[in-house]
């Protein structure tokens, strides 16, 4: 062998043998070759029926995109986080996401964890879209990686104190929240706008009690004793079932109301009877939305039944995953200008966002519970 080729060989083979000696400490990196799009939301847990529905919704998103090729001529991966509904949870799921390397993030679930979540977002500048969190605070800090696809708790509360004074012609409410970000907010707006309309004395009860309470007698018993026309509860579903329950076990008989939070399957179940003729106020039906039925085909084919925020969290990916298609970068600033910019038609409807990152255009409408399914209130 000529001395130049030996030299040349051994040279070779030092350099492979210094790569290898250096590989473990710099491995391939899996997210080199694949998108990351992170959920978080109550995965396990009372509420975990809501969170998975969202997982799900953009489960399935993601499962369509992947079979047109991805984006960026990537594959897209989810990766999930649970934050069990609680406050404390939010922030370290939320870095841990960051952390991964999510390019973008649908949710958090509950407002009490998304205003949290978002400042990890905020320093982070990951986009995030929340498909569920009403409060007003989770847009009107105007922090520019932060949207939501669904309406707002000053909406939401007004629209049920109107319909409170005007349709059901109520003259004095009772008023119980879970004393979370959303349950105590929505109920405030409710009552904001209560006493707008009738002055404070209409509201004769307002209480609040822990989201992990399961007996709420003694309060349904104080509330039965001030005979209010209608009673409304800012909080979700895994209470409302029970506690509704309850009521009727008293004797409190007055209508029940309540919002977004409530209006699951899981309600239904666990207040059986009970439920029949609660009024909950949400967005319009998907069912009565052209938009929305291939969706809907889908997503039955894959998980079954869809809740209420699977819809919300299927076209929130999809808006996330068309602003990195837009900006054709993955950067968290490019994504968030791109978001500023769209204007998307999906299975809810419609999508701009303004300033604030709020979905131009939501509503709410009233839902009632008639022989044990919800259905749109029709005013006769
Ligand atoms: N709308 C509910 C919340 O904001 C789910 O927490």
């Amino acid at each position: 062998m000529p001395r130049s080729l030996s030299f040349a060989l051994t040279a070779l083979a030092v350099v492979l043998l210094a790569a290898l000696a250096v590989l473990p400490l710099t491995p391939a990196r899996a997210g080199d070759d694949v998108i990351k799009i992170g959920v978080a939301g109550p995965l396990t847990g009372g509420q975990a029926k809501m969170g998975n529905d969202v997982l799900h919704g953009v489960q399935l998103a993601v499962k369509e995109w992947n079979a047109k090729g991805g984006v960026l001529g990537k594959k897209i991966e989810v990766i999930s986080r649970d934050d069990e509904a609680q406050e404390k949870q939010a922030t370290p799921c939320a870095r841990e996401l960051v952390n991964e390397g999510a390019v973008g993030v649908i949710g958090h679930f509950n407002s009490g964890c998304t205003i949290p979540a978002s400042e990890v977002y905020y320093e982070n500048m990951v986009p995030m879209i929340t498909p569920s969190a009403t409060n007003p605070k989770v847009t009107d800090r105007a922090y520019e990686n932060v949207f939501r696809v669904c309406g707002r708790d000053d909406q939401q509360g007004g629209v049920a104190a109107r319909f409170t004074v005007e349709t059901l012609k109520a003259k004095k409410v009772a008023i119980l929240h879970d004393k979370t970000a959303y349950g105590q907010g929505l109920a405030d707006e409710f009552k904001k706008g209560i006493i707008n309309a009738l002055g404070e004395a209409a509201v004769v009860y307002y209480a609040g009690f822990s989201k992990d309470e399961v007996d709420f007698r003694a309060i349904l018993t104080a509330t039965k004793e001030k005979a209010p026309d209608m009673w409304f509860f800012g909080g979700i579903y895994n209470q409302a079932g029970p506690m509704v329950k309850q009521a009727r076990q008293i004797g409190l008989t007055a209508p029940f109301m309540s919002g977004d939070g409530v209006i699951d399957q899981e309600f239904l179940k666990t207040a059986d009877k009970d439920a029949e003729g609660s009024y909950l106020t949400f967005g319009p039906d998907p069912e009565r939305l052209p938009g929305a039925k291939a969706f809907l085909a889908a997503y039955h084919a894959d998980y079954g039944d869809h809740g209420p925020y699977s819809i919300y969290a299927y076209d929130a990916a999809n808006i996330l995953l068309t602003a990195i298609t837009n900006a054709k970068s993955a950067d968290g600033k490019k994504v968030c200008d791109a978001l500023h910019a769209i204007e998307y038609e999906g299975a809810i409807g419609k999508t701009q966002f303004d300033k604030k990152g709020d979905i131009v255009g939501s509503y709410y409408v009233l839902w009632i519970v008639k022989d044990g399914k919800f259905v749109l209130y029709e005013n006769k």
